[in-house]
């Protein structure tokens, strides 16, 4: 089966209560959708993908389990082996290649995206007006979004040869439509404070 965004959404509700969780995959699946549009790729399945990339994380906190006892569960609801596989490469530990254009993709967009909301939640305007230049400053802040791999980051904008500038614009530019889904203020907020 050809699973549909949708499906991808009903299934990590399942699994996944925690708001910073759910957000997370929405700003992860922006990104990546965004990817497979200037790529010309499957969108719908590139959706479905980032959205289920970390389903069990909820459940399976620790990378002794995360992602790879998710799989089976992924398994069982008839999701095609593609996803799964990509699925899975997202995590360093496991060491799968990276060697489809949505494993790259997903890959860099899973810790920037969880980098470019941090920056977004302590701006005024949110991510309105966010140029590469201040993420790559705060990038450079350790203390700043601390849980973020910031060698992730570089690794993955490396990975879809693109200069890291141009991937945070895009990031920017993927989540900015779905700001106030992911708790952010935009600029017509600012202005009405
Ligand atoms: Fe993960
Ligand atoms: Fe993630």
């Amino acid at each position: 089966m050809r699973p549909s965004r949708d499906q991808a959404w009903e299934t990590l509700t399942r699994y996944t209560t925690n708001e910073a969780l759910l957000r997370h995959a929405l700003a992860v699946e922006a990104s990546v959708g965004y990817y497979a549009r200037l790529y010309g790729e499957d969108e719908e399945f590139w959706r479905a993908t980032a959205l289920l990339h970390d389903f069990d994380y909820e459940i399976h906190p620790t990378l002794d389990k995360h992602p790879q006892d998710g799989a089976p569960i992924l398994r069982e609801e008839g999701y095609p082996e593609e996803l799964i596989d990509a699925v899975l490469s997202h995590a360093e530990h496991l060491e799968i290649p990276r060697d489809t254009q949505l494993k790259k993709v997903l890959f860099a967009c899973d810790e920037l995206s969880g980098f470019v909301h941090a920056c977004g939640l302590v701006r005024p305007a949110g991510l309105d007006g966010l140029e590469p230049k201040s993420v790559k400053k705060k990038l450079k802040q350790p203390s700043f979004a601390a849980g973020v791999h910031r060698d992730e980051v570089y690794e993955g904008a490396e990975l879809l040869g693109l200069e890291l500038d141009e991937h945070i614009a895009n990031v920017v530019a993927a989540m900015q439509p779905i700001a106030s889904e992911l708790g952010l203020r935009t600029a017509a907020d600012a202005v009405q404070e």
